[in-house]
């Protein structure tokens, strides 16, 4: 029997974080025995906010590298840079067809885009959910596995999806989100506000390459306060952030011991956040280690995604001659 599709990708604009790894990573590296999964690196999708490129090279090995490190196995996934499938350029170019000016407008992360770098609104970065529906559905995927900050495109993929179904006939299935067990998830920074990111609240957010004294560092510089009064109070939201970063990564008796701590107005934050460090430490610096050790032998990082291209480019063939016969542009065979 055929294994179901799962397409996710990874913007190269940065270092990546603990963010990166709970919302996306983790799932990829549980999908990847019982789906037939492409991962790719989005170069193109990087272009729309960091046009300057020298050090995007550098930037997409190291995040081919980190997922290694993470566990995905080349053997197993399909794992390619965007730019190197030009047949989803095509596919963006009639999606783009279907999709209307004033709900790419107001698209979250557009707005937010905007309002970050007002000099730099350009068409890209419009159509930015658009390319990344031609990411998904050049596979004709039905799973992506993404954090809670993709759920609006997931929305708008199945939409122009839909569309492109109605107009032209049958092709996409409507591909939704994913995550293991339970609902998309954000990791919050450790500041109290936002979440963690590859390029804003750098001081707030865990990368997977930092150092053992700089992940101690930025946890000990969290955001506490000096307790609650009372028993059973209320848990303020940066308290409740810190709490969860302990759920990703401290044993659930520690986490229990801590809840308990609070709700009997006895908690130490200086305790919590020392017990939080090294357990960070413990399960960051294995990765970091190992995307080390696989970001020295950049031969073998070219060789998988020359590989990983290749795979990508015959599903991908297969699809963009559908789609050209079902939208009448295959006049010349
Ligand atoms: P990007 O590069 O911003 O992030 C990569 C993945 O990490 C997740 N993520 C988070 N999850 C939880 N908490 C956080 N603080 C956090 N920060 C980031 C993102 O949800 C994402 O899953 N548009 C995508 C890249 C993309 C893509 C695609 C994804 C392009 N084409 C096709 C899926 C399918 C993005 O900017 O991810």
């Amino acid at each position: 029997m055929n294994k179901e599709i799962v397409v996710s990708g990874i913007r190269s604009t940065g270092q990546l974080h603990l963010g990166n790894y709970f919302g996306a990573m983790r799932n990829y590296v549980r999908m990847q025995e019982a789906y037939d999964c492409y991962f790719f690196v989005a170069d193109w999708h990087a272009l729309t906010t960091h046009p300057d490129t020298s050090e995007l090279q550098n930037s997409v090995l190291n995040v081919l590298a980190e997922n290694i490190a993470a566990g995905l196995d080349p053997e197993k996934v399909t794992l390619y840079c965007q730019s190197a499938v030009p047949e989803i350029a095509e596919l963006y170019l009639l999606l783009n067809m279907l999709a209307y000016k004033g709900e790419l407008e107001k698209t979250t992360t557009f707005k937010d885009k905007v309002r970050a770098n007002p000099e730099n609104v350009n068409a890209g970065l419009l159509t930015y959910p658009v390319l990344m529906t031609a990411d998904i559905l050049i596979h004709r995927a039905l799973y992506v596995p993404v954090g809670k900050d993709q759920e609006q495109h997931l929305e708008m993929a199945r939409n122009f999806a839909q569309r492109f179904n109605h107009r032209y006939g049958e092709l996409f299935p409507e591909p939704q989100a994913f995550n293991f067990g339970a609902e998309l998830i954000k990791v919050p920074s450790l500041d109290g506000a936002g979440k963690m990111s590859k390029s804003e609240n750098q001081n707030a957010t865990l990368y997977l390459a930092d150092d053992d004294e700089l992940i101690r560092k930025k946890v000990m510089k969290a955001k506490t306060d000096s307790g609650p009064a009372e028993p059973d109070s209320e848990m303020p939201e940066y308290i409740r952030n810190i709490f969860q970063i302990m759920s990703l990564v401290s044993a659930p008796d520690v986490v229990g011991k801590f809840t308990a701590d609070f709700n009997s107005a006895n908690i130490r934050y200086g305790d919590m956040k020392k017990q939080l460090a090294e357990d960070m430490v413990r399960f960051i610096s294995p990765i970091r280690e190992r995307a080390v050790e696989l970001r020295k032998d950049t031969d073998s990082l070219k060789r998988i995604m020359t590989r990983g291209a290749e795979a990508a480019r015959e599903s991908a063939g297969r699809t963009i001659a559908e789609a050209r016969r079902l939208v009448g542009l295959n006049y010349l065979q």
